[in-house]
């Protein structure tokens, strides 16, 4: 069975190793994040290469790592290149899902929502230029949401006036996306949240894709021993850069996500 490393800043990469895992039960899973630098969106983007590749390489080294998912917009729309020279297994990563939704609007409005580094980046720019030529493509870049996302994730109540402040002006008017890009990890965690505010509106993420990728990997490109799956579950345990309060509180609702413990990393 395959060692899969599933990694993001905190909860969000949750929503990736989700539909990972059950497409591919059976194979083992590491589920990283990296709460010390948390919110990556707010980070420089030299620091961000920095934490994610020092993160992302001791893991794979440490557990023998076969595949790594960059379960993070903001990381992958900058760590790739940097995390593919620096190992030699595959490295999938996670960026907006422009051209699905660019196939699916009917207004031809999309509304990207992701974090200030993600919309600012210029890998987003070019993804939105290839894929979604003529269409109008409004970007949000939060952190608020974000947090509101892990908050949510830790059992507290998701504060739906701030939800309605940040997406405002996409509730009416004139600039009414029909389909909403979740280009942030944490944001399916809002999925019934988001639908509420918007509820003619397509949401679209980018996890199903992934786990396909990722299924894809495992049975084309790399050792055969693989493929052939055999019933049981994999085991799939959790690991933070900090191991405070807060992150301690977190124990619980990761055993409800199928992650049997949580260990602090130490890089
Ligand atoms: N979950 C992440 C993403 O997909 C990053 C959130 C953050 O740490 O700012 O972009």
């Amino acid at each position: 069975m395959a060692n899969i490393l599933v990694f993001d800043s905190g909860m969000g990469g949750l929503t990736i190793y989700r539909e990972i895992r059950r497409a591919l039960p059976a194979h083992h899973y590491f589920y990283c994040f990296d709460n010390a630098n948390f919110p990556y969106g707010e980070l420089s983007e030299p620091a961000l290469i920095a934490a994610c590749s020092r993160l992302v390489t001791t893991m794979v080294s440490r557990h023998h790592i076969d595949l790594v998912v960059i379960a993070c917009n903001t990381a992958s729309t900058i760590c790739l290149p940097a995390l593919r020279a620096a190992l030699d297994i595959p490295v999938v990563g996670v960026v907006p899902a422009i051209k699905p939704a660019a196939a699916q609007t009917r207004n031809g409005c999309i509304g990207l929502l992701a974090t200030p580094g993600t919309v600012s980046r210029h890998y987003t720019h070019e993804l939105i230029a290839q894929f979604a030529p003529g269409k109008r493509v409004l970007l949000k870049g939060t952190t608020e949401l974000v947090i509101e996302a892990e908050h949510k994730l830790a059992g507290l109540p998701v504060n739906m006036a701030l939800l309605q402040e940040v997406l405002a002006d996409w509730l009416e008017g004139e600039s009414v996306p029909d389909t909403l890009v979740l280009g942030c990890t944490h944001f399916p965690l809002l999925n019934e949240e988001i639908q509420q505010l918007m509820p003619q509106c397509q949401l679209i993420d980018s996890g199903r894709a992934v786990a396909k990728r990722v299924a894809w990997l495992l049975a084309s490109g790399m050792n055969s021993a693989f493929v052939s799956v055999p019933s049981n579950e994999g085991m799939a345990k959790a690991y933070c850069t900090r191991l405070d309060e807060t992150a301690q509180k977190l124990r619980a609702p990761l055993q409800a996500w199928g992650l049997s413990s949580l260990e602090e990393v130490r890089v």
